[in-house]
């Protein structure tokens, strides 16, 4: 399938070229110290992607340790009570160990960082999810971890920060401006500079400079391959349409990644938060710019002079100023339709898929939900796939607290 010159066929071996980019965006922009470091990163991750013994212990890993596959659920009394037409179904990565998607790329990441003989990784995090797979991946194989987060989202996600605490992760409180996502990343980049020979920094999402973008998408492939064969198991056909989240974009990458040479509708849903202007949302691909931040080229939302803009979202882990540039090549070239939801949709589908099916998502999980049951009206037949990339234990209480139980 080609779609606007862009060959579907081929894509996985055409995107990123060697140098990591998807079209103009991706690339390499860092320090040449710590370019060196990428580069070793790639070329560990080059050969041990082709070697039996790593594919091996990462099945063996996601079988006997993760949950994997996840099923799929057909949301029956959603479907019924929005009484569309449509049937909704969810990829259940809330019932990942670790209660979201984020363990694909940590388990594939660490057990890299332990081929490379590294001692310690180093991780981001916004809304917990990334930092508790991280802290377990590096438990389960003996590294030490220390954890970089906002002063916000510790206070916003302290179950999750118990938790890491509890795997035996060091938490280093980021206070910084906003003192969320983007600074635990400035951070976590800074402290990386100093470490880099004996650590690795484990990038939370399709991210950063090369190799990560693409190393993290295909650690993350595995829901959208195991989806699509599930759901023509399921139902003998493919969905008519397939909604993810987009923060940084892991989630909605290897979702994607399993039908983007289908014809399958693919729609990565944004955080738009209080409204439309800038700080009151993190919707990058929507409104955002060409630019340069942490290492890579994407779209990205800017302030006056031309440096990341304040973001805002309900979800911690979509209050990021940029996304991965493979997004930002895939709205670009028009394979995939970037849209926004706002926080009170947000509300309203976590409540809808909490009371109607059992099912507490995560906060950046209902975005994809809240978008779904928009899209159903418009489609009024067929069906629609979301991924349900986490749980939402990590914000009950802070939904209670800011807006109570409705
Ligand atoms: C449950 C969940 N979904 C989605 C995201 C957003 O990340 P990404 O866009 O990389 O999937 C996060 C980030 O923390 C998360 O915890």
């Amino acid at each position: 399938m080609k779609v606007n010159g862009v060959d579907f066929d081929n894509y996985f071996n055409q995107y990123p070229d060697e140098k990591g980019y998807f079209g103009k965006y991706g690339g390499v922009y860092i320090t040449a110290e710590l370019k060196e470091a990428m580069e070793e990163i790639n070329a560990a991750y080059q050969t041990i992607c082709k070697s039996s013994k790593f594919i091996s212990e990462l099945r063996k890993i996601r079988k006997e340790f993760q949950g994997r596959p996840t099923p799929i659920s057909h949301l029956e009394r959603l479907s019924d009570k929005l009484g569309t037409g449509v049937q909704l179904y969810v990829k259940r990565e809330d019932l990942n160990h670790t209660g979201a998607h984020k363990i694909n790329h940590c388990m594939g990441e660490v057990l890299l960082a332990k081929y490379m003989g590294k001692k310690k990784v180093i991780a981001e995090t916004g809304a917990g999810q990334h930092g508790v797979a991280m802290a377990t991946a590096a438990a389960y194989f003996g590294l030490e971890c220390d954890i970089y987060m906002g002063s916000v989202d510790i206070k916003k996600q302290a179950p999750n920060v118990a938790r890491m605490k509890i795997l035996g992760a060091n938490i280093v409180e980021v206070k910084h401006g906003l003192a969320t996502l983007k600074e635990a990343v400035d951070a976590a980049f800074a402290a990386y500079a100093n470490e880099y020979k004996d650590a690795i920094y484990c990038i939370g999402s399709v991210v950063g400079p090369h190799p990560f973008p693409m190393m993290v998408r295909d650690f993350q492939s595995v829901v959208g391959i195991e989806a699509r064969e599930q759901f023509k198991e399921m139902t003998g056909l493919l969905p008519d349409a397939v909604v993810a989240c987009v923060g940084g974009g892991s989630n909605a990458m290897g979702m994607f990644a399993g039908f983007l040479n289908d014809p399958v509708a693919l729609y990565g849903v944004e955080p738009l938060g209080r409204g439309t202007k800038l700080g009151d949302h993190a919707a990058s691909l929507q409104y955002g710019t060409e630019g340069v931040m942490h290492g890579f080229n994407s779209l990205m939302l800017k302030d006056e002079n031309g440096d990341p803009a304040p973001v805002y979202s309900v979800a911690s882990g979509l209050d990021y100023p940029s996304s991965g540039p493979e997004h930002a090549f895939l709205h670009d070239c028009g394979r995939v339709t970037y849209d926004v939801v706002d926080d009170e949709e947000t509300l309203d589908a976590f409540y809808k898929l909490a009371r109607l099916e059992g099912i507490i998502p995560a906060i950046e999980s209902s975005h994809a939900v809240a978008y779904a049951m928009k899209l159903a009206k418009k489609m009024g037949k067929g069906a629609i796939l979301i991924n349900l990339s986490g749980r939402g234990d990590k914000d009950m209480d802070y939904i209670i607290e800011k807006y109570g139980v409705r």
